[in-house]
Protein backbone atom coordinates (compact mmCIF):
# COMPACT_ATOMS: atom_id res chain seq x y z
CA UNK A 1 0.00 0.00 0.00
CA UNK A 2 1.41 3.49 -1.17
CA UNK A 3 1.14 6.22 1.64
CA UNK A 4 -1.65 8.41 1.90
CA UNK A 5 -1.72 12.35 2.19
CA UNK A 6 -4.17 14.55 3.75
CA UNK A 7 -3.85 17.89 2.61
CA UNK A 8 -5.98 20.40 4.39
CA UNK A 9 -5.65 24.40 3.21
CA UNK A 10 -6.95 27.49 4.56
CA UNK A 11 -10.08 25.67 5.99
CA UNK A 12 -12.91 28.13 7.37
CA UNK A 13 -15.30 26.46 9.42
CA UNK A 14 -18.65 27.93 10.51
CA UNK A 15 -20.99 26.86 13.61
CA UNK A 16 -24.43 28.40 13.30
CA UNK A 17 -22.86 31.33 11.41
CA UNK A 18 -20.19 31.79 13.80
CA UNK A 19 -16.60 31.47 12.45
CA UNK A 20 -14.75 28.69 14.69
CA UNK A 21 -11.79 27.78 12.50
CA UNK A 22 -9.71 30.86 10.61
CA UNK A 23 -7.91 29.45 8.18
CA UNK A 24 -6.51 26.03 9.37
CA UNK A 25 -3.40 24.39 6.96
CA UNK A 26 -1.83 20.91 8.00
CA UNK A 27 -0.73 18.04 5.81
CA UNK A 28 -0.17 14.99 6.97
CA UNK A 29 1.25 11.71 5.76
CA UNK A 30 1.40 8.19 6.21
CA UNK A 31 3.94 7.29 8.24
CA UNK A 32 3.87 10.41 10.18
CA UNK A 33 2.22 11.01 13.76
CA UNK A 34 1.78 14.93 14.37
CA UNK A 35 0.26 16.08 18.18
CA UNK A 36 -2.38 18.72 18.36
CA UNK A 37 -2.26 20.96 20.96
CA UNK A 38 -4.31 24.22 22.52
CA UNK A 39 -5.61 25.82 25.57
CA UNK A 40 -9.56 24.87 25.46
CA UNK A 41 -12.07 26.09 23.21
CA UNK A 42 -9.54 27.05 20.57
CA UNK A 43 -11.17 24.71 17.80
CA UNK A 44 -9.33 21.41 18.13
CA UNK A 45 -12.24 19.43 18.46
CA UNK A 46 -13.66 21.54 15.71
CA UNK A 47 -11.74 20.38 13.35
CA UNK A 48 -12.04 16.86 13.37
CA UNK A 49 -15.11 16.77 13.08
CA UNK A 50 -14.92 19.01 9.87
CA UNK A 51 -12.63 16.81 8.65
CA UNK A 52 -15.05 13.84 9.33
CA UNK A 53 -17.89 15.75 7.94
CA UNK A 54 -20.37 16.97 10.58
CA UNK A 55 -23.60 18.28 9.15
CA UNK A 56 -23.48 20.93 12.05
CA UNK A 57 -19.78 22.43 11.37
CA UNK A 58 -20.16 24.39 7.87
CA UNK A 59 -16.77 24.75 5.85
CA UNK A 60 -17.57 27.90 4.45
CA UNK A 61 -13.91 28.22 2.42
CA UNK A 62 -10.26 26.19 2.19
CA UNK A 63 -9.98 22.46 0.98
CA UNK A 64 -9.33 19.18 2.46
CA UNK A 65 -8.29 16.29 0.00
CA UNK A 66 -7.06 12.88 0.52
CA UNK A 67 -4.72 11.42 -1.98
CA UNK A 68 -5.66 14.31 -4.10
CA UNK A 69 -9.55 13.14 -4.00
CA UNK A 70 -12.08 16.05 -2.45
CA UNK A 71 -12.85 15.14 1.11
CA UNK A 72 -15.65 17.66 1.56
CA UNK A 73 -17.81 16.69 -1.82
CA UNK A 74 -17.87 12.84 0.16
CA UNK A 75 -20.66 11.93 3.14
CA UNK A 76 -19.36 10.59 6.30
CA UNK A 77 -19.58 7.07 5.29
CA UNK A 78 -17.66 7.64 1.91
CA UNK A 79 -14.71 9.36 3.74
CA UNK A 80 -14.99 6.68 6.47
CA UNK A 81 -14.89 4.31 3.42
CA UNK A 82 -11.85 6.76 1.82
CA UNK A 83 -10.29 5.41 4.58
CA UNK A 84 -10.29 8.45 7.38
CA UNK A 85 -11.26 7.62 11.01
CA UNK A 86 -11.88 9.69 14.25
CA UNK A 87 -11.63 8.91 17.55
CA UNK A 88 -14.21 11.36 19.13
CA UNK A 89 -13.37 13.35 22.32
CA UNK A 90 -17.06 11.96 23.69
CA UNK A 91 -17.95 8.60 21.85
CA UNK A 92 -21.38 8.21 21.15
CA UNK A 93 -23.85 5.33 23.02
CA UNK A 94 -25.51 2.84 20.18
CA UNK A 95 -28.24 1.12 21.63
CA UNK A 96 -29.40 -1.98 19.44
CA UNK A 97 -25.66 -2.58 17.19
CA UNK A 98 -23.36 -4.58 19.23
CA UNK A 99 -19.90 -4.01 19.33
CA UNK A 100 -18.79 -7.04 17.17
CA UNK A 101 -21.45 -6.23 14.31
CA UNK A 102 -20.26 -2.63 14.38
CA UNK A 103 -16.44 -3.48 13.93
CA UNK A 104 -17.11 -6.30 11.05
CA UNK A 105 -20.13 -4.44 9.43
CA UNK A 106 -17.02 -1.31 9.42
CA UNK A 107 -14.50 -3.28 7.76
CA UNK A 108 -16.47 -4.79 5.43
CA UNK A 109 -17.92 -1.35 4.31
CA UNK A 110 -14.10 -0.76 3.09
CA UNK A 111 -13.59 -3.60 1.18
CA UNK A 112 -15.07 -5.01 -1.78
CA UNK A 113 -18.54 -7.10 -2.51
CA UNK A 114 -17.61 -10.63 -2.41
CA UNK A 115 -14.49 -10.08 -0.30
CA UNK A 116 -15.71 -9.67 2.76
CA UNK A 117 -13.56 -10.47 6.04
CA UNK A 118 -14.50 -14.33 6.85
CA UNK A 119 -16.32 -14.81 10.32
CA UNK A 120 -13.19 -16.95 11.56
CA UNK A 121 -10.55 -14.91 10.27
CA UNK A 122 -12.58 -11.28 12.33
CA UNK A 123 -13.11 -13.24 15.46
CA UNK A 124 -9.31 -14.24 15.66
CA UNK A 125 -8.30 -10.79 14.79
CA UNK A 126 -10.61 -9.11 17.41
CA UNK A 127 -9.59 -11.67 20.00
CA UNK A 128 -6.05 -10.90 19.89
CA UNK A 129 -6.58 -6.99 19.08
CA UNK A 130 -8.51 -7.40 22.82
CA UNK A 131 -6.10 -9.27 24.57
CA UNK A 132 -3.74 -6.44 23.35
CA UNK A 133 -5.81 -3.86 24.98
CA UNK A 134 -6.34 -5.73 28.09
CA UNK A 135 -10.12 -5.70 27.11
CA UNK A 136 -13.24 -8.42 28.32
CA UNK A 137 -13.73 -10.80 26.00
CA UNK A 138 -17.27 -9.78 26.55
CA UNK A 139 -17.57 -6.22 25.49
CA UNK A 140 -17.68 -7.60 22.06
CA UNK A 141 -21.25 -8.50 22.58
CA UNK A 142 -22.37 -5.59 24.60
CA UNK A 143 -24.03 -2.61 22.67
CA UNK A 144 -21.31 0.15 21.24
CA UNK A 145 -19.91 2.18 24.37
CA UNK A 146 -23.63 1.40 25.89
CA UNK A 147 -22.54 1.81 29.68
CA UNK A 148 -19.01 1.39 29.11
CA UNK A 149 -16.91 2.89 31.66
CA UNK A 150 -14.72 6.02 30.22
CA UNK A 151 -11.85 4.52 29.88
CA UNK A 152 -13.83 1.35 28.18
CA UNK A 153 -14.48 3.55 25.77
CA UNK A 154 -11.36 5.09 24.99
CA UNK A 155 -9.98 1.43 24.54
CA UNK A 156 -12.97 0.43 22.59
CA UNK A 157 -12.27 3.41 19.91
CA UNK A 158 -8.66 2.01 19.62
CA UNK A 159 -10.09 -1.69 18.83
CA UNK A 160 -11.79 0.33 16.25
CA UNK A 161 -8.71 1.67 15.14
CA UNK A 162 -6.95 -1.04 14.84
CA UNK A 163 -9.83 -3.70 13.44
CA UNK A 164 -10.77 -0.73 10.82
CA UNK A 165 -6.60 0.22 9.88
CA UNK A 166 -8.22 3.01 8.40
CA UNK A 167 -5.17 5.83 6.26
CA UNK A 168 -5.38 8.67 7.98
CA UNK A 169 -6.63 8.53 12.05
CA UNK A 170 -7.79 11.53 14.17
CA UNK A 171 -7.37 10.96 17.95
CA UNK A 172 -9.13 13.63 20.23
CA UNK A 173 -8.51 13.57 23.41
CA UNK A 174 -7.85 9.62 23.43
CA UNK A 175 -5.69 9.96 26.63
CA UNK A 176 -8.75 11.46 28.89
CA UNK A 177 -10.08 9.93 31.43
CA UNK A 178 -7.40 6.43 31.35
CA UNK A 179 -5.54 5.33 34.13
CA UNK A 180 -1.70 5.26 34.08
CA UNK A 181 -1.68 1.49 33.12
CA UNK A 182 -4.69 1.72 30.48
CA UNK A 183 -3.12 4.59 29.08
CA UNK A 184 0.05 2.37 28.32
CA UNK A 185 -1.98 -0.14 27.02
CA UNK A 186 -3.74 2.61 24.22
CA UNK A 187 -0.37 3.56 23.78
CA UNK A 188 0.61 0.48 22.60
CA UNK A 189 -2.16 -0.31 20.60
CA UNK A 190 -1.57 2.99 18.59
CA UNK A 191 2.03 2.21 18.22
CA UNK A 192 1.30 -0.78 16.61
CA UNK A 193 -0.17 1.09 13.82
CA UNK A 194 2.80 2.91 13.07
CA UNK A 195 3.98 2.02 9.24
CA UNK A 196 4.17 3.77 5.78
CA UNK A 197 0.97 3.52 5.16
CA UNK A 198 -0.98 4.90 8.43
CA UNK A 199 -0.78 8.29 9.55
CA UNK A 200 -2.31 9.85 12.50
CA UNK A 201 -3.72 13.03 14.39
CA UNK A 202 -3.33 13.12 17.98
CA UNK A 203 -5.50 15.85 19.99
CA UNK A 204 -4.33 16.24 23.41
CA UNK A 205 -3.59 18.26 26.05
CA UNK A 206 -0.56 16.49 27.72
CA UNK A 207 2.93 15.34 27.15
CA UNK A 208 1.93 12.09 29.11
CA UNK A 209 0.84 10.85 25.91
CA UNK A 210 3.36 11.89 24.08
CA UNK A 211 5.87 10.24 26.17
CA UNK A 212 4.74 6.79 24.97
CA UNK A 213 3.80 7.58 21.04
CA UNK A 214 6.63 10.29 20.46
CA UNK A 215 4.91 12.61 17.65
CA UNK A 216 7.10 13.93 14.74
CA UNK A 217 5.40 17.09 14.28
CA UNK A 218 3.58 19.21 17.19
CA UNK A 219 1.31 21.89 16.39
CA UNK A 220 -0.16 24.74 18.81
CA UNK A 221 -3.89 25.78 18.03
CA UNK A 222 -4.95 28.97 19.34
CA UNK A 223 -8.28 31.83 17.90
CA UNK A 224 -8.93 28.42 15.57
CA UNK A 225 -5.78 28.40 13.17
CA UNK A 226 -2.23 26.66 13.94
CA UNK A 227 -0.42 29.05 15.19
CA UNK A 228 3.26 27.50 16.05
CA UNK A 229 4.73 23.80 14.69
CA UNK A 230 7.87 22.24 15.64
CA UNK A 231 9.02 18.75 16.92
CA UNK A 232 8.69 16.71 19.49
CA UNK A 233 10.60 19.26 21.63
CA UNK A 234 7.33 22.41 21.60
CA UNK A 235 5.22 19.68 23.69
CA UNK A 236 7.89 19.20 26.13
CA UNK A 237 8.31 22.92 26.08
CA UNK A 238 4.86 23.51 26.68
CA UNK A 239 4.20 21.11 29.27
CA UNK A 240 7.21 22.91 31.03
CA UNK A 241 6.18 26.70 30.40
CA UNK A 242 2.74 26.75 28.92
CA UNK A 243 1.07 28.51 26.24
CA UNK A 244 1.79 32.24 27.89
CA UNK A 245 5.36 32.80 25.85
CA UNK A 246 3.42 31.71 22.47
CA UNK A 247 0.69 34.25 22.88
CA UNK A 248 3.49 37.37 23.62
CA UNK A 249 5.86 35.80 20.90
CA UNK A 250 2.33 36.60 18.25
CA UNK A 251 1.00 39.07 19.98
CA UNK A 252 -2.21 37.29 21.12
CA UNK A 253 -4.56 38.86 24.11
CA UNK A 254 -7.81 35.98 23.95
CA UNK A 255 -6.07 32.24 22.09
CA UNK A 256 -10.16 31.17 22.48
CA UNK A 257 -12.19 31.58 19.21
CA UNK A 258 -14.94 33.42 21.02
CA UNK A 259 -14.58 36.96 19.78
N1 LIG B 1 -21.81 22.29 17.98
C1 LIG B 1 -21.43 23.48 18.46
N2 LIG B 1 -22.34 24.45 18.72
C2 LIG B 1 -21.96 25.66 19.21
N3 LIG B 1 -20.67 25.99 19.46
C3 LIG B 1 -19.74 25.07 19.22
C4 LIG B 1 -20.05 23.77 18.72
N4 LIG B 1 -18.91 23.09 18.59
C5 LIG B 1 -17.92 23.91 18.99
N5 LIG B 1 -18.42 25.10 19.36
C6 LIG B 1 -17.64 26.22 19.90
O1 LIG B 1 -16.45 26.35 19.16
C7 LIG B 1 -15.36 26.66 20.00
C8 LIG B 1 -14.26 25.64 19.81
O2 LIG B 1 -14.68 24.39 20.30
P1 LIG B 1 -13.82 23.06 20.17
O3 LIG B 1 -14.65 21.95 20.72
O4 LIG B 1 -13.35 22.92 18.77
O5 LIG B 1 -12.60 23.40 21.12
P2 LIG B 1 -11.37 22.48 21.55
O6 LIG B 1 -10.15 23.19 21.12
O7 LIG B 1 -11.57 21.08 21.11
O8 LIG B 1 -11.47 22.58 23.15
P3 LIG B 1 -11.17 21.47 24.30
O9 LIG B 1 -9.67 21.47 24.48
O10 LIG B 1 -11.87 22.05 25.50
O11 LIG B 1 -11.72 20.16 23.87
C9 LIG B 1 -15.92 26.69 21.42
O12 LIG B 1 -16.15 28.03 21.77
C10 LIG B 1 -17.21 25.92 21.31
O13 LIG B 1 -18.17 26.35 22.25
MG1 LIG C 1 -11.96 19.32 22.08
Amino acid sequence: MTASTLIIKDLHVAIDGKEILKGVNLEIKGGEFHAIMGPNGTGKSTLSAAIMGHPKYEVTSGSIELDGEDVLEMEVDERARAGLFLAMQYPSEISGVTNADFLRSSINSRREEGNEISLMKFIREMDSKMDLLEMDQDMAQRYLNEGFSGGEKKRNEILQLMMIKPKIAILDEIDSGLDIDALKVVAEGINEMRGESFGCLMITHYQRLLNYITPDHVHVMMEGRIVKSGGAELAHRLEAEGYDWIKQELGIEDETVSQ
